[in-house]
């Protein structure tokens, strides 16, 4: 079997650049309307008043357009964007740093910002509040506070764990903005457009394989097309149908959920090992051998969102469907049962 993990949360190299493939401004984004119907009124609102765009949080699963939405953002606006990310900001130096280069308006965009220290974090509250830096010179008896005029300028977060986040910073965000899997519509669409620029040959059938089985999530789509493209290229001639985007998938042990092998490893474990739960997240990422930070930010959150896993107070709960999609019976007697 392939080694590929395609729901990796830290990207390979072609992910830096997205193979050219990330929309650059709103018109190009698809799908999230309410997403981008609510950015658009704010940044409308925000130009007119021609004023700073109140703090933004993105949160939801990688590979769902967070880092695209932050660069749109000011790229509709017309400002520069400086990024980094939580553990990136070890000392509030670091911060002061970025802060005093930021010009009026501009965006600071601040990736995984559930990670960020304490301390740098305690920094930022009155910078985003009243755009003021109070840095600490010396410490003991000769300590004392100077106090640095910030421009005003927009921080954008972006998060995979919304619930990690300390509450005074989520306070502190004005427009707080939810990404969900998208429709295999949407990832239809998105594959066409992404097609079209890396000029490869697919029928419309085969965008609906790839899109099916593409994980509600626009990256893993995109890397789908791109291991489908060279599978079409040695085997099929280059282009790509409903057969060969199959067989390919297949190679890629993508089944028709467009689960891979780790969320069937993890089901499976579930089910076999623990007779289907409840069973505590850090058991299974040891029998399956992840971390239990992957499995809650890559893997539950799409099998919960296909009705396969629950999460109870008490662990991890296969569905029903879990059992029926891996074919095996569930213990009699348990809390399951078969209707159909
Ligand atoms: N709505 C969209 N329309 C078209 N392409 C999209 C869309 N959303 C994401 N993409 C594509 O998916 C890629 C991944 O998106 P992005 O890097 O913004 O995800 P992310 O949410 O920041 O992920 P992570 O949490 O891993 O940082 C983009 O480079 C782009 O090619
Ligand atoms: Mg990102």
């Amino acid at each position: 079997m392939p080694v590929t993990n395609l729901t990796d949360p830290h990207p390979l190299p072609e992910d830096f650049t997205e193979g050219g493939l990330r929309p650059t401004n709103l018109d190009d984004f698809v799908g999230q309307a309410r997403v981008v119907e609510q950015l658009r009124v704010f940044l409308e609102a925000a130009r007119k008043r021609e004023e700073a765009l109140d703090h933004v949080l993105l949160c939801g699963p990688p590979g769902l357009g967070k880092t695209t939405l932050a660069h749109i953002v000011a790229r509709e606006l017309e400002v520069r964007l400086q990024g980094t990310s939580g553990p990136a900001l070890e000392r509030p130096g670091d911060l002061a740093g970025i802060l005093t280069s930021l010009a009026a308006g501009d965006v600071l965009f601040i990736d995984e910002v559930h990670r960020l220290s304490t301390v740098v974090e305690e920094y930022l509250y009155p910078a985003m509040e009243d755009y003021r830096l109070d840095i600490v010179i010396d410490s003991g008896p000769a300590a004392r506070t100077v106090k640095l005029e910030l421009q005003r300028f927009t921080l954008v977060g972006a998060t995979t764990r919304a619930g990690l986040l300390s509450a005074p910073i989520r306070a502190r965000f004005g427009v707080v903005l939810r990404l969900g899997y998208y429709p295999a519509g949407e990832i239809a669409a998105i594959l066409r457009r992404s097609a079209a620029l890396l000029e490869v040959e697919i029928d419309e059938d085969g965008v609906g394989e790839i899109a099916r089985r593409g994980r509600g999530t626009p990256r893993v789509a995109n890397r789908l097309l791109r291991r489908v493209r060279d599978y079409a290229q040695v085997r099929a001639g280059g282009v790509i149908d409903t057969a060969v985007a199959d067989e390919a998938l297949r190679l890629l042990g993508i089944d028709e959920l467009g689960l891979d092998e780790l969320d069937r490893r993890i089901l499976d474990k579930l089910c076999r090992s623990f007779g289907g739960g409840p069973t505590g997240v850090k058991t299974i990422a040891v029998a399956v051998g992840e971390e239990p930070g992957t499995l809650e930010e890559v893997h539950e959150p799409f099998l919960i969102q296909q009705g396969l896993l629950q999460r109870t107070p008490k662990g991890r709960v296969a569905t029903e469907r879990a059992w029926r999609h891996l074919d095996i019976k569930p213990p009699s007697g348990g809390q399951l049962r078969f209707d159909g």
